[in-house]
């Protein structure tokens, strides 16, 4: 391969970036550079990011995607639930204008390039994307396990099944709008919500009348009978339960009126949830699944998480994004050419894949197709790379799935101990890795096949290597608080 990223530089004992300590901007001068480097190769096995809040991230997984962008040709997806990439396609150019580093502060924003335009032509040719208010879920792949809180177990169960019904009846739509417009009275070309939630509203009163049917069965005589039979059909589809139950209540009204009288409240109130969540999600819901997958092209994709506003829609956002990564890398696999590994960023990732699943149950779901990639993924070319604060609460089956590992400040060594437990390092390497919890922003420590492949070589008894992270050089996209607050009101 021979796919060389630069992520940093070399530190001193002291953890200070070595070339940049007598004032003068190494880039200037003729000697070699104390960067260091990794093989592009060793990225393709799991990673797990782990540091506290504020020791330098997203930064880091900056400069990491900008180079995997600007050297390989890898898919390269990031969920990103902060908008920490939002700006992923403006360059920073502030930082090559007096790059220094300030012994004082400990700290600096380091490039690795003499001038901006090293990197901003390069990075032109970078494809970015931005999924956000464009990405529209399908109603099939409507996440049902949602938890109402102070709503019983039937209740809930209930509106899980719901929103399954919503999926199957938009998908019957989708592939049988022809002959469905004529039942549903409308002229237009493509099924839309607003048909979803009529088709809704006529099984609901189908299915519901199965069972009242058969309870007055004997006054029903023989046609309605059959129509009744027809309903209770297994496997029949909601338009031909809608078009028999139109002919049984034609068939006799005054019976219609017996049955509306009957109560049938927990699939309405099902159905009234679902309803609502459906006209939440408007827009960024599409009845038919897209024709072409999302991810088709090998280029940079940044998933903006927090424009999808309810937790169901983000729940089957997530889920929609993993099933067309793993459909377009199983399709691959099975026609036998696997064109371009794909490489999946999750940050916040024990909300997403969580030890306790009853503590997130709309995680749920996404969680077994994420155990799928971590125990696959290799096989299929699908790489993880978690990034999260609290690896003790991340699910412990895929936590140990990821080889590479990375560390960046942490707190205190009580929340050290606990996650070095969690993420499987021995006990030598806990005790000397454990001036973590002194290390300033920027600093890293890196572990597995990642550290392995670097240049210089990690420690012989630790295996790790650290580094001192080198400039991001996009912008940054969160709102960060300045100073600007602390003061005088007037
Ligand atoms: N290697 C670095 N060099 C210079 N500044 C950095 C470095 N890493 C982080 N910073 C700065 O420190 C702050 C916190 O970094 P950030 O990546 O947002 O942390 P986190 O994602 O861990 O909360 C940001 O303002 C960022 O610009
Ligand atoms: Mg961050």
């Amino acid at each position: 391969m021979g796919a060389t990223l630069t992520l940093g530089w070399q530190m001193t004992d002291d953890n200070m970036p070595r070339s940049w300590l007598d004032g003068v901007n190494p880039l200037d001068r003729a000697e070699p550079l104390e960067t260091y480097v990794v093989d592009a190769d060793s990225l393709r096995n799991h990673s797990l990011l782990f540091a506290q809040s504020g020791s330098g991230k997203s930064f880091f997984v900056g400069r990491l995607i900008e180079e995997m962008a600007l050297h390989t040709k890898a898919r390269i997806v990031v969920l990103d639930p902060d908008s920490d990439y939002s700006l992923f396609h403006e360059p920073n150019l502030g930082i090559y204008d007096n790059p220094r580093y300030n012994a004082l502060e400990r700290s600096g924003v380091l490039p690795t390039e003499r001038d901006a335009v090293k990197f901003t032509e390069p990075w032109k040719t970078v494809p970015i994307h931005h999924l956000s208010a464009n990405l529209q879920i399908p109603v099939t792949k409507l996440v049902p396990h949602v938890f109402l809180g102070d709503l019983d177990q039937q209740a809930n169960f209930a509106y899980a099944s719901a929103l399954m019904m919503a999926g199957r009846v938009a998908s019957y739509l989708e592939s049988n709008w022809e002959s469905s417009k004529i039942e549903l009275g409308v002229t237009c070309n493509s099924p839309t919500l607003d048909h979803v939630l009529r088709a809704l509203d006529i099984c609901v009163t189908a299915s519901d009348r199965v069972v009242d049917v058969k309870r007055l069965g004997i006054k029903l005589g023989n046609h309605a009978d059959n129509l009744a039979k027809e309903i209770a059909r297994p496997g029949a589809d909601p338009i031909a339960l809608s078009k028999a139950h139109l002919e049984l209540s034609a068939s006799n009204s005054a019976l219609e009126q017996e049955l509306d009288n009957l109560a049938r409240l927990t699939t309405e109130q099902a159905l009234g949830f679902v309803k609502m969540q459906l006209r939440i999600a408007g827009t960024r819901l599409a009845v038919a699944h897209p024709s072409q997958n999302i991810f088709t092209r090998p280029d940079v994709y940044i998933v903006d998480t927090p424009t999808f506003s309810t937790t169901t829609m983000r729940a089957s956002m997530l889920q929609h994004v993993v099933d067309e990564l793993w459909d377009l890398h199983e399709l691959e696999i099975r026609s036998g050419k696997l064109s371009t590994p794909t490489f999946l960023f999750i940050d916040e990732a024990h909300q997403i894949i969580p030890s306790d699943v009853f503590a997130r149950p709309a995680a749920s779901t996404t969680r077994e197709s994420l155990r799928r990639i971590a125990a696959e993924g290799r096989k299929y070319g699908i790489y993880l790379f978690l990034i999260s604060q609290r690896p003790d609460k991340l699910d412990p089956w895929v936590a140990s799935e990821c080889r590479n590992k990375i560390i960046m400040r942490v707190g205190n060594l009580r929340v050290f101990r606990e996650a070095a437990l969690a993420i499987g390092l021995t006990d030598a390497q806990t005790d000397e890795l454990a001036e973590v919890v002194r290390f300033g922003t920027g600093r890293a420590f890196v572990l597995g096949p990642i550290a392995a492949a670097g240049n210089p070589q990690p420690d012989r008894t630790t295996g790790a290597a650290k580094f001192y992270v080198a400039a991001r050089r996009t912008r940054e996209g969160s709102a960060k608080l300045g100073a600007e607050w602390l003061g005088e009101r007037i």
